[in-house]
């Protein structure tokens, strides 16, 4: 068998490949699944639809978690990667580079005019660490941090406890920050924890996202802000999965007139093509920041690989969110998906518990993970991919429909039919199917590989 695989041929014999050479080389729990689940190859994917290697498209409601907003390969985005690519392959990454100034030029007009200093990073949680060392040098006496039960910002593990560079070590030890958790949606228990003035920071989502989408009670985000404004406690909005119009309006916090202190946001950001990050911090904050008396500039910035690609990538996507009028667009239909789910909600409550959803953030909170796993296979079988949480491991998983924002109604309608035939699929289906696929799961790392393929009926062979 080849190595170099041509994606337009991509056969039976391919795909085990592909697949082995996930296990061996990646990951082979996750290649495992994917086997399992019989889940196709993807060699081409156009605005609301990926095609599988033997040409079967499905909608994509999963959209990497919210990743592909502005739909798979945007013409505009790849468009603006190519021009970059053409015209300054030799200039050094970092952001010295026009691109750069126009993603600025364009940042400063969609966020608050407060929110004018911006930081790049790689990713979510590069950028989550940023605002984490801005937050620790604006607020040098407080070490506490207020996080929400249920969310999430990234996972990185303590590079800086490995440097051996006492200039950008020291200003932040010691190194790691007290976190205070509160219940998500409770602004009374933020109140309660800043009470003391001794929290730096409250991180917060203003829509919970992840496998724990819940969208907070109107004024919560206010509440909060409101909080971290009386007890001089920084409050940074993390709108890596809300931001660009995907909740209805530009940034989710506007929902409640709130203006952070620091901003994160990323996914959307450059339409899937390469991925970037900003940290957005409000001026004051930098001018706290400088006032820490082992400050210098380089402590906000990273050693930064972001190219003058990520950058005209996400300046493209930014001008298509805001010439396609996406979030508006979002506020208009996303009720179309939201109503349609709330009303399969209510007519098979066996196996959904809630639909939650606000704009296109929207998804069905199911039973167990067992049911969420059972309809996002269905689904899949009807043409239709959604959000399945992979190992979140939490009790009653939301399944996710996060749609690119250029979604038609047609399309809509046609997710919810499949999702009707799915759910009375399952309200046929014996309860031991969902009470053995619990068991299964529970132990699904435990279990050989040659079992798992077996019950999953899959032809594939595991050889890693
Ligand atoms: C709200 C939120 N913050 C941070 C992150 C981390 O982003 P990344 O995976 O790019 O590090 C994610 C990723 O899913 C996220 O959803």
């Amino acid at each position: 068998m080849t190595t170099a695989l041509n994606p337009a041929a991509t056969a039976r014999d391919d795909r085990q490949e592909i697949l082995a050479s996930l296990g061996r080389h990646w990951n082979p729990t996750a290649a495992l699944m994917l086997a399992a689940a019989s889940r196709p190859v993807e060699h081409e994917s156009k605005n609301t639809e990926v095609i599988a290697e033997d040409g079967t498209r499905y909608l994509d409601l999963a959209g990497s978690y919210g990743v592909f907003l502005v739909g798979h390969g945007n013409p505009r985005v790849r468009d603006a990667v190519l021009d970059t690519l053409d015209s300054a392959p030799s200039v050094p990454p970092g952001t010295f580079h026009p691109a750069t100034a126009d993603l600025f030029a364009l940042l400063a007009t969609v966020l608050p005019k407060s929110l004018d200093r911006y930081v790049l990073g790689c990713s979510g949680a590069e950028i989550s660490e940023t605002a984490l060392r801005a937050v620790h040098l604006a607020r040098p006496g407080r070490r506490k941090i207020v996080i929400a039960e249920g969310g999430y910002h990234g996972k990185t593990l303590g590079a800086m406890t490995l440097l051996g560079q006492p200039n950008h070590r020291e200003p932040f030890e010691p190194l790691g920050s007290e976190l205070v958790t509160v219940p998500y949606g409770d602004a009374a228990a933020v109140r309660e924890a800043l009470a003391d003035r001794s929290v730096a920071a409250v991180f917060l989502e203003p829509v919970l996202g992840g496998a724990h989408l819940t969208v907070p009670p109107k004024g919560y985000v206010r509440d909060v802000a409101d909080a971290c404004a009386a007890t001089g406690t920084l409050f940074v909005a993390d709108e890596i999965q809300t931001c660009l119009g995907r909740t209805g309006k530009m940034f989710a916090v506007e929902h409640d007139g709130v203006v952070p202190d620091i901003m994160l946001f990323s996914k959307a950001l450059t339409g899937g093509f390469i991925p970037v990050g900003v940290c957005a911090l409000s001026s004051q904050v930098v001018a706290d920041a400088e006032r820490h008396p082992r400050f210098h500039p380089s402590l906000l910035a990273g050693s930064s690989s972001v190219s003058a690609l990520s950058v005209a990538a996400a300046a493209a996507a930014v001008r298509e969110v805001l010439d396609g009028e996406l979030a508006e667009r979002a506020a208009r239909l996303g009720p179309r998906l939201r109503d349609g789910l709330v009303a399969a909600w209510h007519r098979h409550p066996k196996h959904i518990l809630d639909a939650p959803g606000i704009g296109f953030m929207t998804g069905l909170r199911t039973r167990n993970p067992s049911v969420e796993l059972l309809i996002s296979m269905v689904m899949a079988s009807h043409g239709i991919h959604t959000g399945h949480s992979l190992n979140e491991q939490i009790d009653h998983p939301v399944l996710r429909f996060y749609p690119p924002l250029t979604i038609t109604e047609a399309e809509i309608d046609r997710v919810l039919e499949a999702l009707e035939t799915t759910l009375t699929w399952l309200d046929h289906r014996p309860r031991r199917l969902t009470d053995s696929i619990t068991w299964l799961l529970r132990r699904q790392y435990r279990l050989p590989a040659w079992l798992v393929l077996k019950l999953s009926h899959s032809k594939f062979q595991a050889d890693w």
